[in-house]
Protein backbone atom coordinates (compact mmCIF):
# COMPACT_ATOMS: atom_id res chain seq x y z
CA UNK A 1 0.00 0.00 0.00
CA UNK A 2 1.31 3.35 -0.86
CA UNK A 3 1.04 6.48 1.36
CA UNK A 4 -0.85 7.59 -1.16
CA UNK A 5 -3.59 5.51 -1.23
CA UNK A 6 -3.76 5.98 2.76
CA UNK A 7 -5.12 9.83 1.75
CA UNK A 8 -8.59 10.03 2.63
CA UNK A 9 -10.77 9.97 -1.16
CA UNK A 10 -12.55 12.21 0.17
CA UNK A 11 -9.62 15.34 0.10
CA UNK A 12 -9.26 14.39 -3.64
CA UNK A 13 -11.65 16.91 -5.00
CA UNK A 14 -9.95 19.43 -2.91
CA UNK A 15 -6.42 18.60 -4.04
CA UNK A 16 -7.39 18.69 -8.14
CA UNK A 17 -9.41 21.94 -6.98
CA UNK A 18 -5.94 23.44 -5.38
CA UNK A 19 -4.49 22.47 -8.86
CA UNK A 20 -6.83 24.09 -10.89
CA UNK A 21 -6.37 27.17 -9.08
CA UNK A 22 -2.87 27.11 -9.48
CA UNK A 23 -2.58 26.45 -12.86
CA UNK A 24 -5.33 29.16 -13.51
CA UNK A 25 -3.73 31.99 -11.40
CA UNK A 26 -0.03 31.15 -13.29
CA UNK A 27 -2.18 31.40 -16.69
CA UNK A 28 -3.92 34.49 -15.12
CA UNK A 29 -0.61 36.35 -14.34
CA UNK A 30 1.37 35.37 -17.43
CA UNK A 31 -1.76 37.46 -19.24
CA UNK A 32 -1.51 40.23 -17.15
CA UNK A 33 2.07 40.54 -17.47
CA UNK A 34 3.46 43.05 -20.58
CA UNK A 35 4.22 41.01 -23.65
CA UNK A 36 7.57 42.18 -23.71
CA UNK A 37 8.41 41.01 -20.15
CA UNK A 38 6.74 37.88 -20.69
CA UNK A 39 8.72 36.91 -23.65
CA UNK A 40 12.06 37.89 -21.45
CA UNK A 41 12.70 40.89 -23.89
CA UNK A 42 14.38 43.64 -22.01
CA UNK A 43 12.34 47.04 -22.43
CA UNK A 44 13.65 49.90 -24.16
CA UNK A 45 14.21 52.30 -21.35
CA UNK A 46 13.33 56.48 -22.45
CA UNK A 47 14.72 58.84 -19.27
CA UNK A 48 12.75 61.92 -19.76
CA UNK A 49 14.20 64.57 -18.12
CA UNK A 50 12.94 68.12 -17.51
CA UNK A 51 13.51 71.38 -15.42
CA UNK A 52 9.89 71.64 -13.59
CA UNK A 53 8.90 71.44 -10.14
CA UNK A 54 7.26 67.39 -9.66
CA UNK A 55 3.93 68.96 -8.64
CA UNK A 56 3.85 70.72 -11.94
CA UNK A 57 1.52 70.73 -14.83
CA UNK A 58 4.71 69.53 -17.41
CA UNK A 59 5.12 66.30 -14.84
CA UNK A 60 1.62 65.25 -14.79
CA UNK A 61 1.45 65.40 -18.52
CA UNK A 62 4.84 63.44 -18.50
CA UNK A 63 2.92 61.02 -15.71
CA UNK A 64 0.25 60.95 -18.65
CA UNK A 65 2.45 60.31 -21.65
CA UNK A 66 4.30 57.59 -19.61
CA UNK A 67 1.65 55.42 -18.29
CA UNK A 68 0.26 55.58 -22.01
CA UNK A 69 3.37 54.75 -23.67
CA UNK A 70 4.10 52.14 -21.53
CA UNK A 71 0.32 50.55 -22.04
CA UNK A 72 0.04 51.18 -25.66
CA UNK A 73 3.74 49.04 -26.15
CA UNK A 74 2.96 45.95 -23.74
CA UNK A 75 6.09 47.34 -21.69
CA UNK A 76 8.42 47.21 -23.86
CA UNK A 77 9.20 50.46 -23.53
CA UNK A 78 9.58 51.99 -20.29
CA UNK A 79 9.70 55.58 -19.17
CA UNK A 80 11.99 57.00 -16.50
CA UNK A 81 10.81 60.60 -15.79
CA UNK A 82 13.69 63.01 -14.16
CA UNK A 83 11.98 66.41 -13.18
CA UNK A 84 13.25 69.11 -11.01
CA UNK A 85 16.65 69.72 -13.13
CA UNK A 86 17.62 66.83 -10.74
CA UNK A 87 19.45 65.39 -13.80
CA UNK A 88 20.12 68.71 -15.81
CA UNK A 89 19.42 72.37 -15.80
CA UNK A 90 18.30 73.97 -18.73
CA UNK A 91 21.41 74.35 -21.24
CA UNK A 92 22.89 71.09 -20.14
CA UNK A 93 19.54 68.69 -20.68
CA UNK A 94 19.78 69.64 -24.80
CA UNK A 95 23.59 68.83 -24.71
CA UNK A 96 22.80 65.63 -22.98
CA UNK A 97 19.81 65.13 -25.48
CA UNK A 98 21.98 65.92 -28.65
CA UNK A 99 25.13 63.56 -26.98
CA UNK A 100 22.10 60.20 -26.58
CA UNK A 101 22.76 60.60 -22.06
CA UNK A 102 18.41 61.08 -21.68
CA UNK A 103 16.40 60.12 -24.46
CA UNK A 104 13.17 63.12 -24.15
CA UNK A 105 12.76 66.41 -23.03
CA UNK A 106 10.11 69.06 -23.16
CA UNK A 107 11.65 72.65 -22.53
CA UNK A 108 10.37 75.56 -23.14
CA UNK A 109 10.34 77.29 -26.66
CA UNK A 110 12.89 80.04 -25.38
CA UNK A 111 15.90 77.48 -25.26
CA UNK A 112 16.51 76.83 -28.63
CA UNK A 113 18.26 80.01 -29.80
CA UNK A 114 21.20 79.16 -28.04
CA UNK A 115 21.18 75.49 -30.39
CA UNK A 116 20.95 78.45 -33.64
CA UNK A 117 17.18 77.47 -33.98
CA UNK A 118 16.25 81.04 -33.97
CA UNK A 119 12.74 80.67 -35.13
CA UNK A 120 11.67 78.81 -31.94
CA UNK A 121 11.81 82.86 -30.70
CA UNK A 122 8.93 84.09 -32.71
CA UNK A 123 6.66 82.49 -29.75
CA UNK A 124 8.65 84.79 -27.26
CA UNK A 125 7.39 88.06 -29.81
CA UNK A 126 5.35 90.19 -26.86
CA UNK A 127 1.58 90.46 -27.77
CA UNK A 128 1.66 88.51 -30.83
CA UNK A 129 -0.21 85.70 -29.17
CA UNK A 130 -2.98 86.90 -27.04
CA UNK A 131 -4.57 83.64 -26.04
CA UNK A 132 -4.08 79.24 -26.35
CA UNK A 133 -6.68 79.20 -29.20
CA UNK A 134 -4.04 81.58 -31.22
CA UNK A 135 -1.19 79.14 -30.15
CA UNK A 136 -3.12 75.69 -31.10
CA UNK A 137 -3.88 77.75 -34.53
CA UNK A 138 0.27 77.57 -35.14
CA UNK A 139 1.38 74.92 -32.87
CA UNK A 140 -1.10 72.47 -34.54
CA UNK A 141 -0.75 73.26 -38.24
CA UNK A 142 1.70 73.69 -40.65
CA UNK A 143 3.76 76.34 -39.10
CA UNK A 144 4.11 74.27 -35.61
CA UNK A 145 5.01 71.19 -37.86
CA UNK A 146 7.64 73.15 -39.96
CA UNK A 147 9.56 74.88 -37.00
CA UNK A 148 9.98 71.15 -35.19
CA UNK A 149 11.30 69.79 -38.37
CA UNK A 150 14.12 72.43 -37.88
CA UNK A 151 16.00 70.45 -34.88
CA UNK A 152 16.45 67.68 -37.02
CA UNK A 153 19.55 68.86 -38.27
CA UNK A 154 20.68 69.41 -34.45
CA UNK A 155 20.03 65.78 -33.47
CA UNK A 156 16.80 66.43 -32.36
CA UNK A 157 13.30 65.13 -33.48
CA UNK A 158 9.86 67.56 -32.31
CA UNK A 159 7.11 65.30 -31.65
CA UNK A 160 4.94 68.04 -30.24
CA UNK A 161 3.70 70.99 -28.33
CA UNK A 162 2.70 71.48 -24.60
CA UNK A 163 1.31 74.87 -23.00
CA UNK A 164 2.20 76.41 -19.85
CA UNK A 165 0.84 79.71 -19.72
CA UNK A 166 0.86 83.82 -20.47
CA UNK A 167 3.57 85.39 -18.26
CA UNK A 168 3.53 88.47 -15.50
CA UNK A 169 6.11 90.57 -14.58
CA UNK A 170 7.28 90.63 -11.17
CA UNK A 171 9.34 92.73 -9.15
CA UNK A 172 10.31 94.00 -5.12
CA UNK A 173 8.52 97.29 -6.43
CA UNK A 174 5.13 98.18 -8.33
CA UNK A 175 5.42 97.49 -11.74
CA UNK A 176 2.84 99.80 -12.98
CA UNK A 177 4.03 101.35 -16.23
CA UNK A 178 7.20 100.26 -18.31
CA UNK A 179 9.36 103.07 -16.69
CA UNK A 180 8.95 101.29 -13.30
CA UNK A 181 11.67 98.67 -15.01
CA UNK A 182 13.96 101.01 -15.58
CA UNK A 183 17.46 99.76 -14.43
CA UNK A 184 16.12 96.05 -12.56
CA UNK A 185 18.04 93.09 -12.81
CA UNK A 186 15.77 90.57 -14.26
CA UNK A 187 15.89 87.14 -14.81
CA UNK A 188 14.79 85.80 -18.56
CA UNK A 189 15.81 82.38 -20.28
CA UNK A 190 17.75 82.20 -22.75
CA UNK A 191 15.91 83.77 -25.64
CA UNK A 192 17.23 87.12 -27.97
CA UNK A 193 13.57 87.95 -28.36
CA UNK A 194 13.36 88.09 -24.59
CA UNK A 195 16.50 89.54 -24.31
CA UNK A 196 14.96 92.58 -25.87
CA UNK A 197 12.30 92.91 -24.68
CA UNK A 198 13.25 93.48 -21.30
CA UNK A 199 15.79 95.86 -22.73
CA UNK A 200 12.87 97.39 -24.00
CA UNK A 201 11.45 98.03 -20.82
CA UNK A 202 14.87 99.99 -19.48
CA UNK A 203 15.78 96.50 -17.25
CA UNK A 204 18.73 94.73 -17.60
CA UNK A 205 18.00 91.27 -18.59
CA UNK A 206 20.36 88.19 -17.15
CA UNK A 207 20.00 84.55 -18.62
CA UNK A 208 19.69 82.24 -15.78
CA UNK A 209 18.79 78.58 -15.40
CA UNK A 210 15.47 77.58 -14.23
CA UNK A 211 16.90 75.87 -11.07
CA UNK A 212 18.57 79.30 -10.56
CA UNK A 213 16.02 81.84 -10.65
CA UNK A 214 14.62 81.66 -6.86
CA UNK A 215 18.20 81.74 -5.32
CA UNK A 216 18.73 84.48 -7.72
CA UNK A 217 15.97 86.56 -6.59
CA UNK A 218 16.26 86.13 -3.11
CA UNK A 219 19.83 86.94 -2.53
CA UNK A 220 19.26 90.04 -4.83
CA UNK A 221 21.57 88.78 -7.77
CA UNK A 222 18.32 89.82 -9.72
CA UNK A 223 15.56 91.76 -8.92
CA UNK A 224 13.08 90.77 -11.05
CA UNK A 225 11.67 88.23 -13.53
CA UNK A 226 8.59 86.88 -15.82
CA UNK A 227 6.47 83.59 -15.25
CA UNK A 228 3.57 82.13 -15.95
CA UNK A 229 1.38 81.89 -12.57
CA UNK A 230 2.17 78.05 -12.10
CA UNK A 231 6.05 78.44 -12.57
CA UNK A 232 6.21 81.35 -9.93
CA UNK A 233 4.09 79.49 -7.14
CA UNK A 234 5.95 76.19 -7.96
CA UNK A 235 9.38 77.84 -7.91
CA UNK A 236 8.07 79.94 -4.86
CA UNK A 237 9.00 82.80 -6.17
CA UNK A 238 6.35 84.96 -4.83
CA UNK A 239 7.98 84.43 -1.12
CA UNK A 240 10.74 87.13 -3.39
CA UNK A 241 9.01 89.07 -4.70
CA UNK A 242 6.39 91.42 -3.41
CA UNK A 243 4.81 92.53 -6.25
CA UNK A 244 3.83 91.58 -9.78
CA UNK A 245 1.45 92.74 -13.20
CA UNK A 246 -0.40 90.57 -15.05
CA UNK A 247 0.41 92.25 -18.19
CA UNK A 248 0.47 88.52 -19.89
CA UNK A 249 3.24 90.18 -22.71
CA UNK A 250 4.43 86.57 -23.98
CA UNK A 251 3.50 82.71 -23.70
CA UNK A 252 5.49 80.31 -22.33
CA UNK A 253 5.02 76.68 -24.28
CA UNK A 254 7.26 73.65 -24.32
CA UNK A 255 8.06 71.27 -27.26
CA UNK A 256 8.34 67.41 -26.75
CA UNK A 257 11.59 66.23 -28.16
CA UNK A 258 13.75 63.12 -28.76
CA UNK A 259 17.27 62.37 -29.47
CA UNK A 260 16.94 61.73 -33.52
CA UNK A 261 19.40 58.88 -33.61
CA UNK A 262 17.60 56.86 -30.62
CA UNK A 263 14.16 57.90 -32.28
CA UNK A 264 14.49 56.70 -35.55
CA UNK A 265 16.38 53.32 -34.09
CA UNK A 266 12.80 52.13 -32.67
CA UNK A 267 10.80 49.47 -34.40
CA UNK A 268 8.16 51.58 -36.63
CA UNK A 269 5.17 49.75 -34.10
CA UNK A 270 6.80 51.55 -30.89
CA UNK A 271 7.44 54.88 -32.87
CA UNK A 272 3.69 54.38 -33.16
CA UNK A 273 2.64 53.73 -29.83
CA UNK A 274 4.53 56.88 -28.69
CA UNK A 275 3.61 59.30 -31.03
CA UNK A 276 -0.12 58.09 -29.91
CA UNK A 277 0.51 58.11 -26.08
CA UNK A 278 1.70 61.49 -26.93
CA UNK A 279 -0.87 62.83 -29.05
CA UNK A 280 -3.69 61.77 -26.05
CA UNK A 281 -1.18 63.02 -23.49
CA UNK A 282 -1.50 66.34 -24.61
CA UNK A 283 -4.92 67.58 -24.10
CA UNK A 284 -4.74 66.60 -20.70
CA UNK A 285 -1.16 68.63 -20.11
CA UNK A 286 -2.72 71.45 -21.79
CA UNK A 287 -5.97 71.24 -19.41
CA UNK A 288 -3.77 70.49 -16.06
CA UNK A 289 -1.90 73.80 -17.40
CA UNK A 290 -4.53 76.15 -17.67
CA UNK A 291 -6.31 74.56 -14.59
CA UNK A 292 -2.59 75.19 -12.70
CA UNK A 293 -1.92 78.57 -13.45
CA UNK A 294 -5.62 80.00 -12.40
CA UNK A 295 -4.98 77.60 -9.32
CA UNK A 296 -1.24 79.49 -8.52
CA UNK A 297 -2.90 82.54 -9.01
CA UNK A 298 -5.68 81.94 -6.50
CA UNK A 299 -2.94 80.15 -4.05
CA UNK A 300 -0.43 82.84 -4.14
CA UNK A 301 -3.54 85.75 -3.35
CA UNK A 302 -4.04 84.00 -0.67
CA UNK A 303 -0.89 84.22 0.82
CA UNK A 304 -0.61 87.74 0.39
CA UNK A 305 3.37 87.95 0.03
CA UNK A 306 2.92 89.26 -3.43
CA UNK A 307 0.23 92.08 -4.39
CA UNK A 308 -0.96 91.47 -7.98
CA UNK A 309 -1.79 94.24 -10.63
CA UNK A 310 -4.08 93.84 -12.98
CA UNK A 311 -3.10 96.63 -15.45
CA UNK A 312 -6.36 98.79 -17.17
CA UNK A 313 -6.64 99.07 -20.38
CA UNK A 314 -4.99 102.17 -20.62
CA UNK A 315 -1.59 100.32 -18.93
CA UNK A 316 -2.15 97.68 -21.27
CA UNK A 317 -2.15 99.92 -23.58
CA UNK A 318 1.22 101.60 -22.79
CA UNK A 319 2.76 98.26 -22.27
CA UNK A 320 2.06 97.16 -25.86
CA UNK A 321 3.28 100.23 -27.18
CA UNK A 322 6.52 99.73 -24.98
CA UNK A 323 7.12 96.24 -26.78
CA UNK A 324 5.73 97.30 -30.42
CA UNK A 325 9.40 97.82 -31.75
CA UNK A 326 10.54 94.26 -30.30
CA UNK A 327 9.20 92.54 -33.51
CA UNK A 328 11.09 94.73 -35.99
CA UNK A 329 13.70 94.56 -34.08
CA UNK A 330 14.19 91.01 -34.05
CA UNK A 331 12.75 90.08 -37.37
CA UNK A 332 15.94 89.48 -39.06
CA UNK A 333 17.02 87.02 -36.42
CA UNK A 334 13.58 85.30 -36.10
CA UNK A 335 13.06 85.02 -39.82
CA UNK A 336 10.48 87.89 -41.69
CA UNK A 337 8.63 84.79 -42.78
CA UNK A 338 7.77 83.18 -40.01
CA UNK A 339 6.75 86.32 -38.13
CA UNK A 340 4.17 87.50 -41.63
CA UNK A 341 3.38 83.48 -41.16
CA UNK A 342 2.37 83.93 -37.74
CA UNK A 343 0.68 87.39 -38.34
CA UNK A 344 -1.44 86.28 -41.47
CA UNK A 345 -2.88 83.39 -39.85
CA UNK A 346 -3.26 85.00 -36.54
CA UNK A 347 -4.92 88.28 -38.81
CA UNK A 348 -2.55 90.54 -36.33
CA UNK A 349 -0.86 92.75 -39.09
CA UNK A 350 2.73 93.83 -37.66
CA UNK A 351 2.12 96.43 -35.52
C1 LIG B 1 11.85 78.91 -17.35
O1 LIG B 1 13.06 78.67 -17.48
O2 LIG B 1 11.41 79.93 -16.81
C2 LIG B 1 10.85 77.89 -17.86
O3 LIG B 1 11.21 77.51 -19.15
C3 LIG B 1 10.82 76.70 -16.98
C4 LIG B 1 9.82 75.68 -17.44
O4 LIG B 1 10.22 74.63 -17.92
O5 LIG B 1 8.62 75.97 -17.31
Amino acid sequence: MTMGSLRPRHRQPKIAMHRALVLFTAVATLAALPAALAAGEAPIVIKFSHVAAPQAHKSKGAERFKALAEEYTGGRVRIELYPNSQLYKDKEELEALQLGAVEMLAPSLSKFGPLGIKAFEAFDLPYLFRDTTDLARITEGPIGRELLDLLEEKGIIGLGYWNNGFKILSANRPLLKPDDLLGLKVRIQSSRVIEEQMTALGALPQVLAFSEAYQALSSGVVDGTENPPANMLNQKMYEVQRHATLTHHGFLGYAVIVNRDFWTSLPGDIRADLERALREATPYANAEAAKENADAMAEMRTTGKTAFHEPTAQERAVWEAALRPVRARMADRVGRSVIERIETELARPSP
